[in-house]
C-alpha cells in the first residue's frame, strides 16, 4: 500500500520547501500540485491551458483537472512508496475527494501535518521567493540564497519569479487561503490526523519538526 502525507499552510508557509528537504532525507515522493501545473503550462498541455488563467490570477484551478493529475501520480507510483502531497488538498470537495483517489491509486491517506506561520513572515517568505524554471529547484534571497545570485545551484539556470508571486495576486491568493484553504485544516483535526507544527523557524528547524511528526504517522 503506498501512504499519502499532507501539507498543509498557507501560500510561502515553506510547504514545498519543507516538503522536499524531508523527501530527500527520507526516500519519500514529493508531489507539488502547483509544480505540476507550472510544468503542464509551461509545456502548452490541453490541462496547462485550462489552469494557466486561474493560476494567474491567483485562484484555484478547477477540482476535475487536479483530480486526474493526482489519481495519475498515484498510479504511477511504486507499492510501497510515501507521498508528500504539497498542494492538494485545497478545499474542502478536494479533501473528501482525496480517500477515494487515494484508492483508486492503491494508496491511503496516513495523516496531514498543517505548518504554521504568522502573515508578515508568509509575505517576506513570498516576496524573496525565487525559483529555478528548468529544474524546479527554489530559493530565498534572504534566506535560501543561491551560490551565485540569479543562478540556480542544480543547474545553472536563471532563476525567476513566480507569475503568481506578484504583490496583488499574493494577496488574493492568501484570502483564497483563508475562504477556501483553511477549512481543510478542521477536516484533518475532526478526523484525528492532523499535526500542528510551529513553522516560524529556519528551514532546517521546520525540516526537524516535520521529520518528527512524520515518524508518528507513516
Ligand atoms: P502552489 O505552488 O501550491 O502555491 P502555494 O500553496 O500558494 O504555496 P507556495 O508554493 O506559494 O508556498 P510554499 O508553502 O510551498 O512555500 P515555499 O516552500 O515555496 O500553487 C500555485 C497555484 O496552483 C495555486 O494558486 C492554484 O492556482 C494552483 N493549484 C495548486 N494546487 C491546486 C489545487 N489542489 N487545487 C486548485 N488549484 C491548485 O517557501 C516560500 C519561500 O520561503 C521560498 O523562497 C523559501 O526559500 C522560503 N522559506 C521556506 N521555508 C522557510 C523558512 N523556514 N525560513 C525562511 N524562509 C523559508
Amino acid at each position: 500500500m503506498k501512504k499519502i502525507v499532507v501539507f498543509l499552510g498557507a501560500p510561502g508557509a515553506g510547504k514545498g520547501t519543507a516538503a522536499a528537504a524531508v523527501a530527500a532525507s527520507t526516500g519519500a515522493r514529493h508531489v507539488s500540485t502547483g509544480a505540476m501545473l507550472r510544468d503542464a503550462v509551461s509545456r502548452g498541455t490541453p490541462a496547462g491551458l485550462e489552469a494557466k488563467s486561474y493560476m494567474d490570477a491567483g485562484a484555484l484551478v478547477p477540482d476535475e483537472v487536479l483530480y486526474k493529475m493526482v489519481v495519475e501520480t498515484l498510479v504511477g507510483a511504486p507499492d510501497g512508496a510515501t507521498l508528500f502531497f504539497d498542494g492538494f488538498p485545497r478545499n474542502l470537495a478536494q479533501a473528501e475527494a482525496l480517500a477515494p483517489l487515494a484508492k483508486e491509486g492503491g494508496a491511503e491517506v496516513a495523516g496531514a501535518i498543517c505548518l504554521d506561520v504568522a502573515k508578515d513572515a508568509l509575505l517576506a517568505r513570498l516576496g524573496g521567493r525565487r525559483t529555478c524554471p528548468k529544474c524546479g529547484a527554489g530559493y530565498h534571497v534572504l534566506s535560501l540564497p543561491p551560490k551565485v545570485e540569479g543562478k540556480c545551484d542544480v543547474c545553472g539556470s536563471d532563476l525567476a519569479v513566480r507569475d503568481d508571486d506578484k504583490p496583488e495576486t499574493i494577496a488574493h491568493r492568501l484570502e483564497i487561503y483563508e475562504s477556501a484553504t483553511a477549512p481543510v485544516i478542521g477536516f484533518y483535526e475532526k478526523a484525528g490526523a492532523l499535526r500542528r507544527i510551529d513553522a516560524s523557524g529556519s528551514a532546517a528547524e521546520v525540516a526537524d519538526l516535520v521529520l518528527k511528526a512524520l515518524k508518528e504517522m507513516v
